[in-house]
Parts: structure tokens; C-alpha cells; sequence
């Protein structure tokens, strides 16, 4: 196998697989190397949806891999947070949209905690974006929609409706998927009961552009009376 080189230098495999090596490779390798564009922050919109929107079709346009990928960090009813990465389904006035199986981990804590953070990060153009407040479910038709948009075999594997249990065996997952095919061949339009579209109401939603010197710039729009104040912050 080849060494293991970043901006200050190279490894062997031998040595990244040690933990001194491992942690100087961490220390090697630089941030924050992305095309920054301007952010001009005394101009911003007065709605985050608005600059989300502006600087998403950004991301888009000069190639960010995955931009509707995000972090969704949700809290357990004996307070532990979790995360796991999801993709964004749409933003709208009702906020930030994503469509998931009510059943699983993180289905399970909106449940117990309807709150919930979520986080992108676009390192080609140095953008975070962290948006965060209470979450409610969509209504079933659009769930449904989003469900019978799916490929079939995302449908499939939803239809086993299992996901975040144990797994056992090859053969549970064989057996679950054969029946999820069936059902899907007898009825197309079958939607698993538990798909659910869920919609963060952010009472805050944060931009930030990092800067190689640490300058970085930030506005955080907040929820007040129904409209949106908003700040910037200290690096
Ligand atoms: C890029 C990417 C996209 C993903 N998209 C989804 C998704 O749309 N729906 C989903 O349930 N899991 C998706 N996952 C898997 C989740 O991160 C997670 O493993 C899964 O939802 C189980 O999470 P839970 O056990 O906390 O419920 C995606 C993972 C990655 C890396």
C-alpha cells in the first residue's frame, strides 16, 4: 500500500496505523483551504430561508460534493444526543424538510423530543450553515409524495421497516426484502405506515464563512415575535 501524504509531509501505512503517527497526520492535514466568496454581511436578507436558498444554489453551482447532505442531531429522552447524516428533501416558509422512518433511533427521539439541529457544511466554499428548533411532522400526503418519489430499492429496504434494530442474519434481511418486493409488485403505491416527513422550525439558523486567518464571519438570524433579528458573532 502507498504512503500517506498530506500538505506537511508523508507516512507509511505502518506508521499512520500507529497512534503517534495517526495523531501527526491528524495534525498535518490543513482546513478551511476552500474559494471563499464574499459575504457581504450588512447586506443580508432579512430571512434566513432566503440566504440559505442563495448560498445552497452557490454550493450547487461551483460543485460542493453532496451539498443536501446534513448533519441531523437529535436528543434522546435521557438527554443523550445523537447525529447521523441525512439529506435535505426542501426548504420552504415552514422550514427545513426531511423524510425519515418514525421507527428508527432517530424517529424514536423526535418522538420523545420534538427538537432537533441540523448541520451543513460546504468545505469547497468554506460555509457552515446550523439551523435549529422544534420539529413537526408533515402531513401524510407529503410523506407519501416523498416516499413514491424514491427508488424502488430505498423503497424496498424502507418497506422492511427495520431499520436502527439489531440485525441478525443475511437471511432476515433476504426474507424482509422478498416480501417488501412482493408487496411493492401487488401494490406500487404502498407506503410504509411510520414514513414521515418532518419539518425543523428553526428558531435559529446560524451562517458562517470561514477565513484561514480565523476571521471567520458570522450571522445568526433568531426568531423574535414572529420576524427574524439577527446578528453577527464573534469569530
Ligand atoms: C450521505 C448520506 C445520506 C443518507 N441519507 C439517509 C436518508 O435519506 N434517510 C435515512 O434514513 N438515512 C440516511 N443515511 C443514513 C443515516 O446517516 C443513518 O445511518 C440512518 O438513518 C440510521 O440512523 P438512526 O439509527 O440514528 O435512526 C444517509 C447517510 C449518508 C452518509
Amino acid at each position: 500500500m502507498s504512503d500517506v501524504c498530506v500538505e506537511s509531509g508523508c507516512w507509511t501505512v505502518e506508521q499512520v496505523a500507529s497512534v503517534e503517527g495517526l495523531r501527526e497526520v491528524l495534525r498535518g492535514i490543513s482546513v478551511l483551504k476552500g474559494q471563499a466568496p464574499e459575504f457581504d454581511l450588512d447586506n443580508a436578507p432579512g430571512n434566513p430561508v432566503e440566504l440559505f436558498s442563495t448560498w445552497f444554489r452557490y454550493a450547487v453551482d461551483v460543485g460542493v460534493v453532496e451539498p443536501h447532505a446534513m448533519t441531523l442531531s437529535t436528543v434522546a429522552a435521557d438527554g443523550r444526543p445523537s447525529a447521523r447524516v441525512l439529506i435535505l428533501k426542501d426548504v420552504d416558509a415552514t422550514g427545513w424538510h426531511f423524510a425519515i422512518n418514525a421507527g428508527s433511533r432517530k424517529g424514536l427521539e423526535l418522538a420523545a423530543n420534538p427538537v432537533a439541529a441540523l448541520t451543513f457544511y460546504w468545505p469547497q466554499v468554506v460555509r457552515q450553515v446550523r439551523i435549529s428548533g422544534p420539529v413537526v411532522a408533515d402531513s401524510p400526503q407529503v410523506a407519501a409524495a416523498d416516499f413514491l418519489a424514491r427508488p424502488i430499492g430505498s423503497r424496498q429496504i424502507a418497506l422492511t421497516g427495520r431499520q436502527s434494530q439489531i440485525f441478525h442474519a443475511d437471511s432476515e434481511l433476504e426474507d424482509a426484502l422478498e416480501k417488501a418486493r412482493v408487496e411493492l409488485e401487488a401494490s406500487p403505491d404502498s407506503v410504509p405506515t411510520g414514513w414521515t416527513s418532518y419539518a425543523v422550525q428553526p428558531d435559529e439558523v446560524e451562517f458562517w464563512q470561514g477565513d484561514p486567518a480565523r476571521l471567520h464571519k458570522r450571522l445568526r438570524y433568531e426568531r423574535i415575535d414572529g420576524g427574524w433579528g439577527r446578528n453577527r458573532l464573534w469569530p
